[in-house]
């Protein structure tokens, strides 16, 4: 039997937006959930429900406002705000719904962006992309502006990205929400690579194409800030 190992472990989480204030949001309710290395899970539910809470707790983007919450084997809570920036920067790789790429930058540009803060120099950034732009048949668009080039590049910028910090966990909320079905497929067929790398994906959607995705290790219902069903590895 192999041992799967928790990439993420949260622990009776509960997330308050304004907490205290008259616009107190309960987003997060005793959330228990565990994603072991190398799974895709993808959250699923309503519109409201927490679904992007949750990825962003998993992201390193704040932490649990109680509960215990373990990312990575580093425990979130309590972390300062500072170290919590710099911990998801190494951590997290995150795929934005629309991409979030910078229009007026180049693509090569735009995959570096995440090692600015790092401090890395020119020539580091530029060895580090060179095999991602490679590997996502990008390289002879590298100084094209990103407003110059197709959809499906566009993506695939996006995800060498998320990659470019080498990153043990991949987040993505809503991936293939715009996306036709040809595109939603191969972004697909990309995460299931990269899953294979050994990287932990977590995503939202209710695209049965990612749900239904056989490669789809879980898929976790998320009602009223509640896991309804799905949060534990064994399940
Ligand atoms: N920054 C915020 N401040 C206050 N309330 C928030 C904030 N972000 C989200 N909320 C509230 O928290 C709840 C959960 O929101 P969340 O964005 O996690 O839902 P979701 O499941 O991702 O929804 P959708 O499918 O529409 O993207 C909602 O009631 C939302 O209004
Ligand atoms: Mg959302």
């Amino acid at each position: 039997m192999t041992i799967k190992i928790p990439q993420i472990e949260l622990s009776e989480v509960h997330k308050f937006y304004n907490q205290g204030q008259d616009n107190e949001v309960h987003a997060l309710k005793e959330i228990n959930l565990q994603v072991a290395e190398g799974e895709i899970v993808c959250l699923r539910g309503p519109s409201g429900s927490g679904k992007t809470t949750l990825l962003c707790l998993m992201g390193c983007v704040f932490g649990p406002s109680s509960g215990r919450a373990a990312v990575g084997g580093q425990q979130l809570q309590r972390m300062p705000d500072e170290y919590l920036t710099r911990y998801r920067r190494e951590t997290i790789g995150f795929i934005f719904q629309h991409f979030n790429i910078l229009p007026e930058l180049s693509v090569e540009q735009n995959i570096v962006l995440p090692l600015l803060p790092l401090g890395i120099s020119p020539k580091e950034r530029q060895q580090r992309a060179e095999p991602l732009m490679e590997r996502f048949g990008i390289e002879h668009r590298k100084l094209f502006k990103a407003s110059q080039i197709s959809g499906g590049e566009l993506q695939r910028v996006a995800i060498a990205r998320a990659l470019i910090n080498n990153p043990p966990i991949i987040l993505a909320d809503e991936p293939t929400a715009h996306l036709d079905s040809s595109r939603s497929n191969e972004l697909m067929d990309h995460l299931v690579t990269l899953r294979r790398d050994g990287k932990t994906i977590v995503l939202t959607s209710h695209d049965p194409l990612v749900t239904e995705h056989p490669e789809v290790t879980r898929v976790i219902d998320i009602q009223d800030g509640r896991i309804s069903c799905g949060g534990s590895i064994c399940s």
